[in-house]
């Protein structure tokens, strides 16, 4: 669920909204329609938080993940395809990362290893161990073969990019996922 309540946004003398409140139920599918500039990409960017309004707020239900389809298709040339997916829960790629730096320490302190302990619960919390799995059935689904996995998204097509970007939007079955002109 979304809950959007008095945003408002302008861009210098140009008003995009006033006073916005409403609220997206669970189950349902929105769709934004609208003239050429008039607002539906600001108005996703501000329920994503890439872009805060100048008044009003925006609330996800609790415990709520949303996802957003990325429409640069060249932000991850340098990522392995792979990853880039799993880089779709924010949180726990920041974990998986946490974790690899930590192990890399020497001296490894007690406090180090709290800290790792820490980390590996959360780890197994977000389903840490199903990440690449899961991941390469979502890929495989939109028809990235495995020889595709491990290489890194600038020696793919344009075609290929955008279902390596699909899959990382719905890698780990977010609550809420945004879609700015798919095509
Ligand atoms: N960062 C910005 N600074 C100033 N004006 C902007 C900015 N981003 C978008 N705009 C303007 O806001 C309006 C809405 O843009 P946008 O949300 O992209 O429209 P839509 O997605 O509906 O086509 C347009 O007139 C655009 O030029
Ligand atoms: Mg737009």
């Amino acid at each position: 669920m979304i809950t959007v309540s008095n945003v408002s946004l302008r861009y210098g003398d140009r008003k995009l909204f006033e006073d916005v409140n409403i609220k997206f139920t669970p189950g349902n599918c929105y769709g934004l329609i609208g003239a050429n500039g008039a607002g539906k990409s600001t108005f996703l960017k501000i329920l994503s938080g890439e872009i805060e309004s100048q008044t009003g707020t925006v609330q996800l239900g609790p415990n709520e993940r949303m996802a957003v389809l990325k429409q640069n298709h060249f932000e991850y040339e340098e990522q392995e395809v792979l990853k880039t997916v799993i880089m779709g829960h924010t949180r726990l790629y920041q974990v998986m990362q946490e974790k690899d730096a930590i192990y890399m320490k020497d001296p490894f302190t007690d406090e180090d290893g709290m800290k790792a302990a820490e980390l590996e619960g959360e780890f197994a919390e977000l389903n840490g161990w199903e990440a690449e799995p899961e991941a390469a059935i979502l890929l495989k689904g939109l028809g990235i073969g495995e020889d595709l996995h491990y290489k890194k998204m600038a020696e793919l097509t344009g075609s290929e990019k955008v279902k390596v970007l699909l899959a990382q939007a719905l890698f780990g079955r977010p609550d809420v996922l945004l879609l700015d002109e798919p095509t």
